[in-house]
């Protein structure tokens, strides 16, 4: 039983570990495609930068996906648990007495999520892949501004972004300062860490949301 308990602690570990991970991809992710709409040239730079440092596509990017990865099958495995101890104590469970409508439904606002990341490595990254690897491209300082701007001209793949953007704040309302929890961290300053993890669920993903916005109403017409 105390083996039991362990194991799952230990996901729900990992689980944390894994999300305040990709927390911080997602602040230098939402920094860099702000700069898309202050400074073209700027964002010219750094997303040339990431797409060939060697470090960045060798070490880090293999990382990220490695964090992504886990972050969803340990999502998956975490939810069949709660799903299985629910059905042993279906008679004392009362979902909606005990919890919030968002923290019951972390595998769903995740897998919408999961599927924006489909959608969106198709439109970056395999791109990307494509680009650098496949037609083996020349180097180009200058392309990715405009490849951005131009993908959101569709309103439905804005709408689809803006859509995920909520659903990612929803769920990183709940995730990012349960994270803290699950990690055993609780003293005089977890309200203060709470209220700022609630305040970057709605900033970040508004951010992301302005930015999808901002390009497809101005899109590059020459
Ligand atoms: C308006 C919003 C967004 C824009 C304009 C955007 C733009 C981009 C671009 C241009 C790339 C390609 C980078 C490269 O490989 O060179 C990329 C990759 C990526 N994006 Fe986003 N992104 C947005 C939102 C998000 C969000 C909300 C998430 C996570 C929930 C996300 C996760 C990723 C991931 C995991 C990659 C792959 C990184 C890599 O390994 O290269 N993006 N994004």
């Amino acid at each position: 039983m105390s083996g039991l308990i362990k194991s799952s602690l230990a996901r729900k570990y990992v689980m944390a570990l894994s999300g305040l991970f990709l927390v911080i991809f997602l602040v230098l992710h939402v920094t860099i495609n702000l700069a898309s709409v202050i400074s073209p040239d700027f964002f010219n730079e750094a997303s040339h930068f990431m797409g060939y440092n060697p470090l960045v596509q060798f070490l880090m990017q293999p990382i990220l996906i490695l964090g992504v990865v886990i972050h969803f099958v340990m999502g998956f495995v975490l939810e069949i648990q709660n799903r299985k101890a629910r059905a042993i104590n279906y008679v004392k469970y009362k979902g909606s007495a005990n919890a919030p409508w968002v923290s019951r439904n972390m595998i769903y606002s995740g897998l919408v999520v999961l599927a924006f990341l489909v959608l969106h490595f198709y439109d970056f990254w395999i791109h990307e892949m494509s680009y650098k690897y496949v037609e083996a491209l020349p180097e180009d300082l200058t392309r990715y501004y405009h490849e951005t701007v131009e993908k959101f001209a569709p309103f439905w793949r804005t709408a689809l972004y803006v859509i995920s953007f909520v659903l990612l704040s929803l769920h990183l309302w709940h995730g990012f300062a349960s994270s803290f929890q699950s990690m055993g961290v609780n003293n005089k300053y977890t309200p203060g860490i709470t209220k700022f993890a609630k305040l970057f669920a709605v900033v970040v993903p508004l951010a992301f949301a302005f930015i999808a916005i901002y390009h497809h109403l101005n899109p590059i017409t020459h």
